[in-house]
């Protein structure tokens, strides 16, 4: 027995096969999990592509999956009336998606953040949980977990993280006061939040001085080391199940506690 048989629910963010997203599928379906995906859509079709192949190197050969900019009311919409329609209800969504424009993610540069660029980055990055919150209430009738991927940056000045901490403090926050509209009642609805330490992704060679931060975090870390894709997929699968079903509005770093020191 898995512990999460019988569970299913969608996943954002699966750029490749180093995505946060990827490795948080992976522990998900080891644990019995059947998770549907969404893919960034692009004209040439490359984001699909990768993220369908990144997909099946986890054994799953004909995904549910289907396009979705999470800044585009419409195509979230149509994933979750297609999520409803074919399969009438989920239990989990996992929002493994960030984006800001890389000018600003340099060193000394988030002064300079335009306020496109700050809008830009607050939508796709937080307003997105709240946008996945209030369509998956509707599919979710026997309550469910709403989990999003967060860092540290987000509570304390990480230099070169900039803009991308402001939307990381915003989707925590997200998150709590989603977790109190959601829980009670018919929705019983978890909302989460897990501040995962640095890995190597797309996301992350777009922050300025990321090498800095592995080395760092292994200097400062109680433990001495950088995290795994697979240790952060661990506490989503405790996070998904029903191990957890008292936890909600909360904010776990899996990050080898590097966040417990203050030197
Ligand atoms: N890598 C790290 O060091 C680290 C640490 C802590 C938290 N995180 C967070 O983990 C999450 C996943 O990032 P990752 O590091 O796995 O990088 P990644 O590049 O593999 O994943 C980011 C995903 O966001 C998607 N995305 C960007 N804009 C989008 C949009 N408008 N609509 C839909 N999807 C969009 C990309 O297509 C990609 O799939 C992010 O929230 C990131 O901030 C990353």
């Amino acid at each position: 027995m898995g512990l999460l048989d019988g569970k299913r629910g969608i996943v954002f963010g699966i750029a490749n096969d180093r995505s946060y997203a990827w490795f948080i599928t992976k522990e998900l379906i080891a644990h019995g999990a059947e998770c549907a995906f969404t893919h960034l859509p692009d004209p040439k079709g490359k984001m699909e592509r990768r993220c369908r192949s990144a997909v099946e190197e986890l054994g799953i050969s004909d995904p549910w999956l289907m396009p979705c900019d999470v800044s585009k009311d419409e195509d979230l919409d149509a994933v979750f009336d297609k999520l409803k329609a074919d399969f009438g209800k989920i239990d989990f969504v996992i929002h493994a998606v960030a984006f800001a424009d890389r000018e600003f993610l340099k060193l000394g540069n988030f002064h300079k953040t335009t306020r496109e660029a700050w809008a830009q980055a607050m939508d796709i990055s937080a307003y997105s949980l709240l946008a996945m919150g209030q369509r998956a209430k509707d599919i979710m009738p026997d309550g469910g977990s709403i989990l999003a991927m967060s860092y540290y940056g987000g509570e304390k000045v990480v230099p070169g993280y900039n803009i991308m901490g402001i939307a990381k403090a915003a989707l925590e926050h997200t998150a709590k006061y989603l977790a109190f509209d959601l829980g009670e009642g018919e929705n019983k609805i978890r909302v989460n939040t897990i501040s995962g330490g640095p890995l190597r992704t797309l996301a992350a060679s777009a922050v300025g001085g990321i090498s800095d931060m592995f080395e760092h975090q292994e200097r400062k870390a109680a433990m001495k080391r950088n995290i795994t894709g697979e240790e952060v997929g661990g506490t989503a699968v405790y996070l998904v199940s029903d191990l957890s079903t008292g936890v909600t509005g909360e904010n776990i770093h899996v990050d080898a506690g590097f966040s417990i020191v203050g030197l």
